[in-house]
């Protein structure tokens, strides 16, 4: 039996739909690594909230002001007990404070193969587009560990998938979705049993 004061309790940030973060937590529902016990989102109605109520899990509304001006953030996460950050649609930068309460114990998804199509406006549907219109052949995910910069951080994965001729944006973020969906959750988790 695993003492639960050793399972790694994850907080997923989001401000999206959250069907990665629905992953992330049917994924560890039942494990003995790690839990989600805490959602953050900037979104007062972001889709991921009610995913984050279905199952029970505790969320969090953070502001602007208070996550850049003050590190309140901080002793929410203590609250909780987080000892683990993943980012699964979250746009915000991450501001110095937590990047070092939490150094290389927050992982982001990007949507596209890094360096390639990262950076500040370089998401969701905006990477798609940049993909399809410089003719890329190719796109994927790249999993990476978070510092202040964005999208900068050491990779931990990469997957690809192909880009066709007659690819739409729309068909791209499908395939990449895909992807996100099946490598995320099992990334993260190898990178808390590394740690
Ligand atoms: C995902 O495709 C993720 O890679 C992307 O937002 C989407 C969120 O979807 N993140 C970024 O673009 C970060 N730069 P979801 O809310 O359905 O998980």
């Amino acid at each position: 039996m695993v003492n639960s004061k050793s399972i790694t309790q994850i907080a997923v940030f989001a401000s999206g739909g959250g069907s990665n973060a629905l992953k992330i937590i049917e994924y560890f529902k039942h494990s003995e690594v790690a839990r989600v016990a805490l959602v953050v989102s900037n979104k007062q109605n972001a889709g991921v909230l009610s995913i984050a109520a279905e199952h029970g899990i505790p969320t969090q509304i953070i502001d602007r002001q208070g996550f850049y001006e003050t590190e309140e953030l901080l002793d929410i996460l203590k609250r909780f007990e987080i000892n683990f950050v993943v980012l699964a649609g979250f746009l915000w930068l991450a501001p110095g404070y937590l990047v070092r309460a939490f150094s290389r114990k927050i992982l982001n998804i990007h949507p596209a193969l890094l360096p390639k199509f990262g950076g500040k406006g370089m998401y969701g549907h905006h990477v798609h587009e940049a993909v399809k219109a410089t003719g890329e052949t190719e796109t994927g995910i790249t999993v990476h560990f978070v510092n202040e910069h964005y999208d900068e951080g050491d990779f931990v994965f990469q997957a690809s998938c192909p880009v066709a001729l007659e690819d739409s944006p729309e068909d791209i973020a499908r395939n990449v979705l895909v992807l996100e969906h099946r490598f995320f959750p099992q990334t993260i988790e190898k990178v808390i049993l590394a740690g």
